[in-house]
């Protein structure tokens, strides 16, 4: 009976995510053509722009002995835990619940943890892994430097705590993350999209990937697009995604460059518009450590900071600039960049290539439903990238410990 009522909740809920996979105003692309891309660092794969339902919702998985990452997430399933844990999401749910209601700064900080994990390596729970071997030299994920500001990974431990004690080794750190990122999103103000389950943890770090690979403050628009277009998002799947800034906070240090010394001219970025950037000074005084640091990258300044939780730049402002209308996710994020307010040198890139800056135009002349329609669609696609699943990989009792063999 509950779990034909799931089954129910479960249709009616994806019916308004299918019918958004109609184009957004402004963008004219057809999203149905089949692409192969290269795998960054792995195995060639191919890889769709639509958004499929998933075989696994009709019939069970069938690729669990295939010794390759799925980047459309069509092994995964709904419900996995039905049987062997059929509490895991609510208890997933009422933790995350919770934990927002006391620090409601958890909801960016998973966000954030959740796309930084996705992004390399694809949603393996390997950014949350501790070097176990008392490693000094820091090579592991977490310590890599665009990873060196993330936040939550204690919330996460916490959330696994609960569901450890309710089934002890049943349910991955990389489904608590995908499942407790989405409802965090979701207590924010975001859409609801479906996650499906049944990924498992990865017992690699990857390092040098993160370094190399998460996109970077100071990107120009043409090498954040490759970066996500090697992980099958297109342009209108980037935009939305990095509608990801509606909420969340920033530390100074990410724009200290473009406020005083943008590419080492000891100017401001130009494009900033002269009162926008009177106010933002005022929120981020000039620092002389990083003023000084010609040709240093925002995230090799970060890393001199030790970030903002600890005394010296510690002022933090909300990422996107224009107040929100109400709902976090809603338009803010986009029409700040249309008046050309973006925070991060990046997030205003969007504004400098046509074709995305007609997305963003699209995305900020409505009440906000296109771009959650398209951001509940490109969630559910980046949390089905690269899964491990069937015998792949392992189920971690501890999110920061891998489990030996
Ligand atoms: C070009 C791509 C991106 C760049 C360069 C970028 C960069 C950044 C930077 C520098 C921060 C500030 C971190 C700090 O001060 O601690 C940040 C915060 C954040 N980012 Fe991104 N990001 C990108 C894409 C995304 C995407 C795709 C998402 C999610 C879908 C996302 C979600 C967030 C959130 C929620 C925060 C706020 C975190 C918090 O308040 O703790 N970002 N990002």
């Amino acid at each position: 009976m509950v779990s034909w009522l799931n089954v129910w909740i479960m249709v009616a809920l994806l019916v308004p995510v299918l019918l958004s996979l109609t184009n957004p105003r402004g963008e004219s692309q057809t999203q149905t053509q089949t692409q192969t891309h290269p795998k960054p660092h792995s195995q060639k794969q191919t890889q769709t722009q639509t958004l499929h339902l998933p075989p696994s919702l009709i019939s069970s998985s069938s690729n669990l002995f295939f010794n390759e990452r799925i980047r459309d997430g069509s092994n995964l399933d709904y419900d996995f835990y039905r049987d062997t844990c059929p509490q895991a999401e609510d208890t997933i749910r009422s933790a995350v619940t919770r934990i927002f209601f006391d620090h409601r700064d958890s909801a960016p900080a998973i966000l954030r943890l959740f796309f930084h994990d996705c992004f390399i390596q694809g949603c393996d729970a390997s950014v949350l892994l501790d070097d176990s071997n008392g490693n000094k030299n820091h090579s592991i994920e977490k310590q890599a430097i665009p990873n060196q500001t993330l936040r939550g990974f204690d919330k996460i431990d916490l959330i696994k705590e609960e569901v450890e004690q309710a089934c002890p080794g049943v349910v991955s750190c990389a489904d608590i993350l995908a499942v407790a990122a989405r409802d965090f999103v979701l207590l924010a103000g975001g859409p609801f999209y479906p996650v499906l389950t049944g990924r498992r943890d990865s017992n690699q770090s990857f390092y040098d990937e993160a370094n190399d690979q998460i996109p970077r403050p100071d990107d120009n628009v043409n090498r954040t697009l490759r970066l996500f277009s090697l992980r099958g998002f297109n342009e209108r799947e980037t935009v939305s995604l990095l509608g990801g800034h509606n909420i969340g906070k920033i530390g100074c240090e990410f724009i200290q460059q473009r406020l005083y010394n943008f590419q080492g001219t000891g100017q401001p970025d130009p494009t900033i518009p002269v009162d926008f950037l009177g106010q933002m000074r005022l929120n981020c005084p000039e620092n002389n450590n990083t003023s000084s640091t010609n040709e240093v990258s925002a995230f090799e300044v970060s890393q001199k900071e030790n970030s903002h939780s600890e005394a010296g730049m510690s002022y933090m402002q909300a990422l996107s600039s224009s107040m929100s209308s109400g709902g976090a996710f809603d338009t803010h994020y986009f029409q700040s960049l249309l008046k050309g307010r973006g925070l991060l040198y990046a997030d205003q890139q969007l504004m400098s290539h046509v074709k995305t800056a007609r997305l963003v135009s699209a995305y900020a002349s409505d009440d906000g439903s296109t771009f959650r329609m398209d951001f509940a669609r490109v969630m559910l696609k980046m949390s089905n990238l690269d899964v491990l699943t069937g015998l792949q990989g392992q189920v971690r009792l501890n999110c920061s410990q891998g489990v030996s063999s």
